[in-house]
């Protein structure tokens, strides 16, 4: 087929290019290798040499469901050691995922999505109570309460399962468990299988987490057992749901697996869109403006209802435009079905994976100019969006693609719409250090670290 090999940092014998990548977070190494060689270049690492590409274009090529699937490695891999079957990380061709796929989809359709809102809306007002009570002095951290709110949005919504997160001072257990065992199974990835046995502590502790999420996710399944309820959400579709085309169920173990994913997929991710969206919205304060002023004049100081969801297209927009600059899950891979060429010259071979960085495709020049790496919702206005994915269709691509895409799309955003209205409804906000910049703290997904903000009652509360 012919083709370019790929440029890339020179590797040594046996570490490749591992030393060269940052331990505390590889995002920092992945940006620096853009800049020296380009839209797409190959690392060496313990499980393969993979092409990383970071323009749109690329991103839209390998996008072919056709040519490219995604493949479980690096970290995906290593985190199948706490969940063998759970939908995230499981194999395509794998039984298991398909029944879950079937089974849970409809589960996160429209409809029972908008059943939904009565139960997020209660979460978000209690948020709102407790910054309420916080009064204006005191320093929110921003990311952890967003924590709280997703963790128990996901399981209070989905499994019926209340964590009462806003009445602890610490998070809840399963959280700080699943922040460790994410970072490890990434750092596991790097340092490949043997290294990590000898590293007898953090091994011990990484099944110690692995342990603690287990444990939770079968108090969530033992109390549904214990209450059966004739509620129909994500859980009642794990223990009841057959699958159309096999005509099988879940077991206990994938129901078991696909319940931590879905409490770590399901918050982990939302509380970074937050987050981010705060401070994209605090460090350009036009555009909390706005986004103040559609809310008022959309929802005024009455109740927030379901319908003023689709009202909000100021709001939406910053939630796109924080979604790109912010990409919360900052790359996902696929993996070549056949040796090929991307963009008419670079050669890929067979099974090579191709990681999308969307940190960098997302602000590609060739599709959003000299200010793509400014904050600027009115880029993501309906009209703007559909114009983008029509002339560059691998623009945005925060949830992902095809069969392998985000379940939980629009979970997560009626989630962070409902909570936006309600806070930008109810406060205005500060800073708590004005000359706070953007730092990030990295695990399979990214979220601002040491960002912490003031909120002040605007009127009494709605
Ligand atoms: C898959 C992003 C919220 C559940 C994915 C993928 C991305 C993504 C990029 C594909 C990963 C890959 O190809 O390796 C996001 C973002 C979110 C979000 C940015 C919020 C802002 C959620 C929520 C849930 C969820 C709320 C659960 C309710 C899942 C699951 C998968 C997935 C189960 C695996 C789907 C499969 O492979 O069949 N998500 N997600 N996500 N997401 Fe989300």
């Amino acid at each position: 087929l012919g083709g370019v090999p790929l440029p890339g940092p020179r590797a040594y014998p046996i570490v490749g290019n591992v030393l060269q990548l940052d331990s505390s977070g590889t995002g920092n190494s992945l940006e620096r290798f853009v800049d020296q060689y380009g839209e797409i270049y190959r690392l060496v690492v313990p499980w393969g040499e993979p092409a990383i590409i970071s323009s749109a274009a690329l991103v839209h090529e390998v996008s072919d469901e056709t040519r490219f699937k995604k493949p479980i490695i690096a970290d995906l891999e290593q985190i199948r050691n706490g969940v063998p079957a759970g939908m995230f990380t499981a194999r395509t061709e794998e039984p298991l995922w398909g029944i879950a796929h079937r089974v849970l989809t409809p589960a996160f359709g429209p409809v029972p999505i908008q059943d939904m809102f009565p139960e997020m809306h209660e979460l978000a007002a209690q948020l709102a109570m407790k910054w309420a009570r916080h009064g204006p002095e005191q320093s929110i951290a921003v990311t952890e309460d967003f924590t709280r709110l997703a963790l128990d949005t996901i399981a209070l919504c989905s499994m019926d399962f209340r964590f009462n997160s806003y009445y602890h001072d610490e998070l809840h257990p399963f959280i700080t468990a699943m922040s460790n065992f994410l970072t490890e199974s990434g750092k596991r990835a790097l340092k490949g299988n043997f290294l990590s046995s000898l590293f007898f502590w953090s091994r011990n502790r990484y099944f110690a987490d692995i342990k603690t999420l287990r444990t939770t996710a079968q108090a969530v399944l033992d109390a549904r057992r214990a209450n059966p309820t004739g509620r129909s959400d994500l859980l009642s579709a794990m223990l009841e749901g057959v699958d159309r085309k096999t005509g099988k169920k879940l077991d206990d173990g994938a129901i078991i697996d696909n319940l931590i994913t879905f409490l770590v997929a399901g918050h982990e991710t939302t509380s970074g869109m937050l987050s981010y969206a705060f401070v994209m919205l605090l460090k350009n304060p036009e555009t909390l403006r706005k986004a103040q002023q559609e809310v008022d004049e959309v929802i005024g100081r009455g109740p927030i209802t379901v319908e003023h969801m689709k009202k909000l297209p100021y709001v939406t927009a910053v939630l796109r435009e924080t979604l790109r600059l912010c990409p919360v899950i900052p790359s996902y891979a696929v993996q070549s079905l056949e040796d090929t060429v991307i963009g008419g010259k670079w050669a890929i071979s067979k099974g090579q994976v191709v990681l999308l960085f969307l940190t960098r495709s997302h602000r590609d020049k060739a599709v959003y100019g000299e200010t793509a790496n400014d904050f600027i919702p009115e880029r993501m206005l309906e009209e703007n969006f559909e114009r983008l994915s029509k002339e560059h269709p691998g623009f945005w691509k925060p949830f992902g693609h095809g069969q392998r895409g985000c379940i939980g799309r629009a979970f997560a955003w009626q989630e962070a719409m409902v909570i936006m209205a309600m806070l930008l409804q109810n406060f205005d906000f500060e800073m708590t250090d004005p000359t706070y910049e953007l730092k990030i703290k990295e695990t399979l997904t990214t979220k601002p670290d040491g960002f912490e903000m003031k909120a002040k009652l605007r009127h009494g509360l709605t």
